[in-house]
């Protein structure tokens, strides 16, 4: 595909239903007593991963352009699935999937895409194992032998949501109290979740502790947009000459906004009017404008805040003047593809003076950049980000793979091209 500049980026856009959050709804839902109600579901490829999954073990779960309805089956009431659940390039629905099924009385086995045979699984298989989990192999296909569980005091040694979730998950089931300690805050929509479906779970700072929960009651889910897609737009607004934009109804959870500070730090003109809470979740709109930016540096606790969004915020560093050090961030290698080796990769073709760092990368912006054909290693933030990039670059680019985007954005490029005026 060749990617289309546009001249200007103006108007608003609502941004498709938070990833993290969408797939946590059909899973507490599916073992919940009684009806979630979804809204503002991400139809997204890894998201419909999650339901189809679900579906294979008996659960009811109807799907329409307006909502998702799953009938809870209850935590003791899925059922044994006739065949391999199948992720396709989901890795939060392959390790939650995890936590789940260690702890039912039949067996399963899951397997993904060629990219999710390549992702590390041995870091929620080890700790599960700790509470006596069955599960052969660290890459997938899993083979999981459902078994009791029991609670454990595990401290958290990579910061990961989704090993964090697939322990919680698992300590629902589990005989005592399973702690989970962490040691930098990553997502908790986990959390806030099971709270609200009644769960017997505690957080404090960065511990968390959950005990065995007979029930969870099925609570109405209103899905904010997700940060994760908002913040393609808000790099594109703020390196867009004459641009405004006003990105919809975004979930705000302070553990996902690490971007609107490293922007702001950035010397970003970013807006969060009309915050309001939904569903335990803040939400907000955020309006961004053309801004000059200034390189800075990235590192630390602030990393599990941004993790998804460090392709495009290195974007943001190539039209930033002076040096940008993104360090502390080694998690990216095991994503959907390295995202450190692919966007020092794509960027270097376009004549970026950008540098592969072992837990991050340098990049020196605010130098002309030019066109490139582009590979996105059917990672849908690499497809996003470089079509960003590309829209400064002087000269022609290519995507090889544009419609990797429907992972988490199926109308990523109409909602794009919608905003040239
Ligand atoms: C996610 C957690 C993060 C994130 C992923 C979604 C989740 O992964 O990168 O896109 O929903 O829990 P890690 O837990 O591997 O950091």
């Amino acid at each position: 595909m060749i990617i289309k500049k546009i001249s200007v980026a103006n108007g608003a856009v609502r941004v498709p239903g938070d990833k993290s959050i969408s797939h946590r709804a059909v899973m507490l839902g599916s073992i919940a007593d009684g009806i979630t109600e979804i809204t503002g579901f991400l139809m997204g490829a890894d998201c419909l991963s999650t339901i189809d999954c679900f579906r294979k073990m008996g659960v009811d779960i109807d799907v329409s352009p307006e909502k998702v309805i799953v009938k809870g089956k209850g935590l003791r009431g899925l059922q044994r699935p006739q065949e391999t659940l199948y992720t396709g390039n989901s890795g939060t629905t392959t390790r939650l999937l995890c936590g789940i099924l260690a702890a039912q009385d039949f067996d399963t086995s899951i397997t993904g895409d060629a990219s999710i045979e390549k992702r590390p699984m041995g870091r929620v298989t080890k700790p599960l194992s700790l509470m006596g989990a069955q599960i052969e192999n660290e890459y997938c296909p899993l083979h999981i032998h459902g078994t009791k569980l029991h609670g454990i005091d595990y401290k958290m040694s990579v910061a990961s949501a989704q090993v964090k979730t697939a322990i919680i998950l698992a300590g629902l089931y589990a005989d005592g109290t399973t702690i989970i300690r962490e040691t930098e805050k990553s997502r908790d929509h986990t959390e806030l979740m099971l709270g609200a479906m009644g769960a017997d779970i505690k957080v404090d700072g960065l511990n968390i502790t959950v005990n065995k929960t007979n029930s969870l009651k099925a609570v109405k889910v209103n899905v904010p947009g997700d940060i994760s897609s908002a913040a393609f737009f808000m790099v594109l607004g703020l390196i867009m000459p004459n641009s405004c934009i006003t990105i919809e109804n975004v979930g705000i959870n302070p553990t996902r906004t690490g971007i609107i500070d490293v922007l702001r730090n950035m010397g970003a003109d970013i807006e969060l009017n009309n915050i309001r809470e939904s569903a335990g979740e803040s939400v907000a709109d955020i309006t961004v404008r053309s801004s000059s930016l200034k390189g800075t540096e990235i590192g630390g606790d602030i990393i599990p805040r941004l993790i998804d969004e460090l392709p495009v915020i290195a974007v943001a560093a190539v039209f930033a003047k002076g040096q940008t050090v993104i360090k502390d961030a080694q998690e990216l290698k095991v994503k959907e593809t390295n995202r450190i080796r692919a966007v020092v990769d794509e960027f270097s073709k376009c004549g970026i003076d950008i540098t592969e760092t072992d837990d991050g990368m340098i990049i020196n912006g605010g130098k002309d950049i030019h066109g490139a054909d582009f590979k996105t290693y059917g990672d849908h933030r690499m497809a996003m980000s470089l079509t960003v990039l590309a829209q400064l670059a002087d000269g022609e680019s290519t995507l090889d793979d544009s419609d990797c985007a429907c992972v988490s954005y199926p109308d990523f490029f109409d909602d794009f091209y919608r905003l040239d005026n």
